[in-house]
């Protein structure tokens, strides 16, 4: 879901079109863009994708060198071309991106007193609000500022006056908002990413604001309605081309991105020289806190669940770790001493700025793990390790999930020397093997392709997999569980191998792949026993693995992947890539949406 907006002195909805589709990558189902010409608001929306829009726009173009435009992930009303945004009423538009949390008692309100609604939307409630206010007889400012105050809820916001074609007005509680500044033009994103090719010249609104752009000048308030400066940035979006290359899709370009990609951000965190790890924590004493909350979703937080194994073993620091979303609720008993992480490549997901901001009222000192460093969560969060993934496009995160990984253990390795839990020679052992990591990786993205592939081809029939791990390994098979699904559609579900015989054993059977995250470590001898349990049932076991643990195995699997032995500290992103490109190849066989995935949103900033 995304926003977009331009004031200008040339035509309008070509450009604006062009901007959402640099926001295409967040997720959307339907979209629409609307202008005004002639002293008249003009709109075209459409169900689906772009490629719609810009065929419509094609046969019944959109004059006007004002407009704004908005990408739709449905939360209220289905994903149809009614429920599109812009929504119009008395010569108001507005786009939103959010939640109006008490739009049910508005709208009754506002039917009471007459209004006709068009849409299921809880976004209609907006405009219907400002054109009471108007009809009032409050000017357009006071009007908005009016809405502002009755409204309850997430919101970015833009709105369009038919009689006023020179402004676009635009608010800010919770997903994120960028004023571009251009030339005789000014522009509105829900991202700096979406302005790059205008601008990088970019103020951020904050919480609370609003305002009025013209095609000089913006004006921003806060929300008792007092002018407010905010300070204006250059970007670094636009430095980075999004283009998927050689590749069909993004997720795949960004899977063979990784070995650069983590390279990237190892430079950033380690020290080659003497393979020391560099002192990072910023505001996070390390040695003297006395446990760590982690907090993050998707595959965020199954980067922290790995990233919990580490900080308990190489630091000696406690970890408590949950889903944004409980975290937020639990009430849990946050001790002042504690600190805090929240892992988020988008760094604007609702449910985990939330737990930020919860942490911060209790006292914790905050870390933020984020790919956009220009991000809500960055940007409140007392320290910020970036993880340098670079933009991710896909839906599906694959680059940024070893990023965060490399940035996790880089941490937990600077913590365990903080807190002496790592000798100077063990740090040392540490860092040379994640080192080794970017040749690692490009050494098994060039050779494991051609099984992978095979392999994909009749997974894409299946329509249920397992995926089982120990240690690393069981947040990695989970890991690999939700990629396959969310690209593919087959249902998997990872679990604990030690959990097997408490429940899924009771799946198995010849129809049911069964995947087996299982490096030779540790923990490799109880995991084969757990594939004895399913051999014996006649479940098909597709083992990954690494020379070792090949070597030793004494079990038929249906198929085994080999990977190199790596040291334990870089097993979880050196298996990562199997998995992706598993979930990535029998995408493509299923002929899924594979960079879109139905449904899903690369940056989820409603509750
Ligand atoms: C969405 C995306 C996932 C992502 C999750 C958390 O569900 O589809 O890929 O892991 O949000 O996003 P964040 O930006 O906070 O990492």
């Amino acid at each position: 879901c995304g926003i977009v907006g331009i004031v200008g002195h040339q035509p309008v909805s070509e450009r604006l079109v062009d901007a959402l589709k640099r926001l295409e990558y967040r997720g959307y189902d339907s979209a629409g863009v609307a202008t005004i010409d002639g002293g008249a608001l003009h709109r075209r929306r459409c169900e689906g994708k772009l490629v719609n829009l810009e065929a419509k726009l094609k046969e019944q173009p959109l004059a006007g060198t004002i407009g704004i435009a908005h990408t739709r992930w449905a939360t209220h009303g289905a994903p149809t071309e009614r429920n599109a945004h812009p929504h119009f009423t008395d010569g108001i538009a507005v786009v939103h991106n959010g939640i109006i949390e008490n739009f049910a008692e508005l709208k009754d309100e506002l039917t009471a007193a007459g209004a006709e609604f068009q849409t299921d939307t809880d976004t209609e409630v907006i405009a219907h609000l400002v054109a009471r206010f108007r009809r009032g007889g409050m000017g357009r400012r006071e009007a908005v500022h009016a809405m502002l105050k009755r409204v309850r809820g997430a919101y970015a916001l833009a709105l369009l006056f038919e009689d006023d074609p020179s402004t676009i007005m635009t608010a800010r509680n919770g997903p994120p908002l960028a004023i571009g500044h251009g030339v005789d033009e000014m522009f509105l994103g829900s991202d700096a990413i979406a302005l790059a090719p205008f601008t990088n010249e970019i103020t951020y609104l904050i919480d609370g604001d609003w305002a009025v752009i013209g095609k000089t000048a913006v004006h921003i308030f806060d929300i008792d309605g007092k002018s407010v400066t905010r300070p204006r940035q250059v970007s670094m979006a636009a430095a980075h081309p999004i283009d998927k290359g050689n590749y069909r899709h993004f997720m795949e370009k960004e899977i063979y991105d990784q070995p650069e990609a983590i390279s990237d951000t190892l430079s950033h965190y380690i020290n080659f020289l003497d393979n020391r790890v560099v002192e990072v924590s910023g505001d996070i004493a390390f040695a003297n806190v006395q446990s760590l909350a982690i907090s993050a979703c998707g595959t965020a937080y199954l980067a922290g669940l790995i990233g919990k194994y580490w900080f308990e073993r190489y630091a000696r620091l406690p970890v408590e770790i949950d889903v944004a979303s409980e975290f937020r609720y639990r009430e849990i008993p946050l001790s002042p001493q504690a600190a805090a992480l929240f892992i988020s490549q988008s760094g604007e997901t609702a449910d985990t700025l939330a737990c930020l901001r919860y942490c911060k009222e209790h006292g914790l000192k905050t870390g933020a793990v984020v790919n956009t460093r220009e991000s809500t969560i960055a940007r409140e969060s007392d320290a910020v390790f970036p993880i340098f993934a670079g933009p991710e496009i896909g839906v599906a995160s694959t680059k940024a999930f070893t990023c965060q990984l490399a940035v996790l253990a880089a941490l937990a390795v600077a913590a365990g020397r903080a807190r002496g839990a790592v000798t100077e020679k063990e740090e040392q052992i540490l860092v040379e093997r994640l080192a080794e990591m970017p040749r690692v990786m490009a050494q098994v993205l060039d050779s494991i392709q051609p099984k992978i592939e095979r392999l994909s081809r009749e997974l894409a029939k299946c329509r249920a997999v397992l995926y089982l791990g120990r240690g690393t390994s069981f947040p990695l098979a989970m890991e690999g569980a939700l990629k396959l699904k969310e690209t593919s559609y087959i249902h998997a579900q990872g679990y604990a191998a030690g959990e097997l015989k408490h429940g899924p054993i009771a799946l198995v059977d010849e129809n049911m792949p069964v995947i087996v995250i299982a490096p030779h470590d540790r923990f490799f001898d109880k995991t084969v026993s757990n594939m004895q349990e399913v051999a014996a049932r006649g479940g098909r076991i597709i083992l990954i693995t690494d020379e070792k643990g090949a070597a030793a195995l004494k079990l038929d699997t249906m198929h085994t992947i080999v990977l190199p032995n790596v040291h334990e500290i870089i097993a979880p992103m050196i298996f990562s890539l199997p998995v992706q490109l598993l979930a990535y190849h029998t995408a493509v066989f299923v002929g899924t949406d594979v960079d879109q995935p139905r449904n899903l949103a690369k940056s989820v900033t409603v509750e």
